[in-house]
């Protein structure tokens, strides 16, 4: 079978919705707003708990109204999440899809980022299944989105931390690493690096960095500075922060040098303000996508506006990093 993209192939009575891949502060405000705005427009509602593991094994719950209330300012997700290998199988997306059947579950609701969005489409183009993806992912790597859920609060988390171990750093005359998540993207670093006033920032879409480092051991720390904080994207080419660390001590053993992994507290804690409501805007929007027929499409938000952008792109293409906020990074520490 192979379905065309963006088709209408029947009225939708009853959706699923599941969150997948890593879960991201906001997914929980993005299950309350589809499942409510799904139910307002007459649609049955079923919560896939899991992500696509759970789709497989038929671990399906219905979802009213009351379900959902009280999770908004909560961190996780409230039907789990996983990261499948059985989906990756012709096997694993047969039995999904004869779970979906069953269920008489016409529509997909998935909210993750884009390991998610790249199963929806192989399963879409396999079988009669309409999806429609929101984007919710600490990494802020979806091309067709200024934005994706959870990326503010764990930038939060970041700033929050690095100022800490500012306070340490300054106090011992120390160089930190510190190493920050966002997979194959440098957009945490980015931007906790521009929040926290890092002397240095390597991320793996710019190669200048290197330079940057060399030059504020050589003459920054020196001359300029008694502590630093060097925030590094664990995605980064110089192979994360403890590597580059072990480097920079053999090279300088005069400094005093100390990495921190922030590691997995980046994805947890209660969003922001902004997380639950553009998480709710998706939600909303989601719905309206599929009662337009659509299907296969990401909600993004480009300048605060909603938009649909197909899988095909926002999984293929990559969010690029703003060379502006580079150029501003370098003349804050030149
Ligand atoms: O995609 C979110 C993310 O937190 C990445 O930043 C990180 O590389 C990855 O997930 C870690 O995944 P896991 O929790 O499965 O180890």
């Amino acid at each position: 079978m192979n379905m065309s993209e963006n088709s209408k192939t029947q009225e939708i009575k009853k959706i699923a919705l599941f969150t997948s891949g890593g879960d991201a502060p906001g997914m929980n405000a993005a299950i309350r707003a589809v499942t409510r705005a799904a139910i307002v427009n007459h649609l049955e509602v079923v919560g896939i708990r899991r992500g696509y593991q759970g789709m497989i094994e038929g671990d399906f719950m219905p979802l009213y109204a009351s379900d959902v209330s009280g999770i908004m300012h909560q961190g996780g997700t409230m039907l789990r999440t996983a990261r499948s290998d059985e989906f990756r199988t012709p096997e694993g997306r047969r039995r999904a899809y004869r779970e979906l059947k069953n269920a008489d579950i016409d529509a997909v609701v998935v909210i993750g980022g884009d390991g998610s969005f790249t199963g929806a489409l192989v399963m879409s183009q396999e079988y009669p299944v309409s999806f429609v993806g929101i984007p919710a992912t600490i990494d802020n790597d979806m091309f067709g989105t200024d934005y994706t859920i959870g990326f503010e609060t764990a930038l939060n988390t970041v700033v929050e931390a690095v100022d800490k171990i500012r306070d340490t750093a300054r106090s011992h005359g120390r160089i930190f690493f510190v190493e920050v998540m966002g997979c194959e993207a440098g957009q945490l670093a980015l931007h906790s690096g521009i929040a926290c006033g890092a002397e240095v920032i390597l991320i793996p879409e710019s190669q200048e960095q290197g330079d940057d480092l060399n030059n504020f051991l050589h003459n920054g720390y020196k001359n300029k500075e008694s502590s630093g904080i060097v925030i590094v994207a664990e995605g980064d080419e110089t192979g994360g922060a403890m590597k580059i660390a072990e480097r920079v001590c053999k090279d300088h053993p005069e400094l005093e040098v100390r990495v921190s992994i922030l590691g997995h507290i980046q994805r947890g804690g209660s969003p922001t303000a902004n997380d639950r409501i553009n998480a709710t805007r998706m939600g909303v929007a989601a719905i309206d996508a599929l009662i337009d027929g659509q299907n296969n499409i990401m909600i993004g938000l480009e300048s605060d506006e909603i938009v649909r952008v197909p899988f095909m792109n926002a999984v293929k293409l990559h969010h690029s990093i703003d060379e502006h906020l580079l150029e501003i990074q370098r003349m804050m520490n030149a």
